[in-house]
């Protein structure tokens, strides 16, 4: 993909640590996406991966260390004032408002837009994902489970993030639609967005991602590119359920 290896990571994270109550749960993770770069987690269950995705977003707080977004300090922000600087969040799942039409979800997307915006938005989520097009004046309810996961990240892209965090995309979709929804998050880093992936099919995302990362106990354990990362047998055994 398209990564800018030389230029300021949209997104950096030094020895950042977060967890609930009286547990730690990051214990010092190091990371950078660059533009149009995406980077995939991967690691055990319970190991951190859904926390690390709504640290960066705010909702969970960060006790030390720094997050980054295009340079500026975030980790002291709120989840409003994140949005500002371009962080989505792509929540696992199905859509918010089932009964209303495609075209209305997506203006919901973009409802601290001006409106001016909304319509461009609008008009880049149909050139992005042509089938939301086709739907528009369809309830979303009625969309099947990858179009409702495409719809979800087309909400996002409304604000023209920088950064998209996405948690489990492909979580219950059929080979067909996993394949779409991967496909969907490669024209997302065509985009020169940063994308920050946590993926259960771990063989999928490497294949598609530019890095892979492994979190166990709270930090970063291994890291390297997609295509490495499926070549190493360490971690294929350990979390690919492949032979080394
Ligand atoms: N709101 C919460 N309050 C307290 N503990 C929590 C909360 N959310 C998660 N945890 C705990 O934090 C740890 C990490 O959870 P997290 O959801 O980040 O894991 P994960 O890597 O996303 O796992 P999975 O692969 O199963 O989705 C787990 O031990 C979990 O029980
Ligand atoms: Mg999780």
């Amino acid at each position: 993909m398209a990564a800018d290896p030389s230029g300021t990571p949209v997104l950096a994270l030094r020895d950042v640590h977060a967890g609930y109550q009286d547990v730690e749960i990051l214990r010092g993770i190091d990371l950078d996406v660059r533009r149009g770069e995406t980077v995939c987690v991967i690691g055990a269950n319970g190991a951190g991966k859904s926390t690390l995705l709504k640290t960066v977003f705010g909702m969970v707080g960060t006790r030390s260390g720094s997050i980054r977004v295009d340079g500026v300090e975030v980790s002291r922000d709120s989840t409003r004032a994140r949005l500002a600087r371009g962080v989505v969040l792509v929540p696992q799942g199905r859509c918010n408002f089932p009964r209303m039409s495609v075209e209305e979800n997506l203006r919901m997307g973009g409802y601290t837009l001006p409106r001016s915006a909304v319509a461009a938005g609008i008009d880049r989520a149909y050139q992005t994902f042509p089938v939301l097009g086709e739907r528009r004046g369809q309830a979303a309810g009625n969309l099947s489970g990858g179009e409702q996961q495409l719809l979800e990240m087309a909400m996002a892209l409304m604000l023209d993030p920088k950064v998209v965090l996405i948690d489990e995309p492909s979580l219950g979709l059929s080979p067909r639609m996993r394949h779409r929804v991967f496909a969907a998050l490669h024209t997302l880093a065509g985009q020169q967005v940063g994308v920050l992936l946590v993926e259960q099919n771990a063989v999928q995302a490497l294949t598609v991602a530019d890095r892979g990362l492994v979190v166990e106990l709270g930090r970063v354990a291994r890291s390297g590119t997609g295509p490495g990362m499926l070549d190493d047998p360490e971690v294929r055994r350990a979390y690919l359920g492949l032979p080394a």
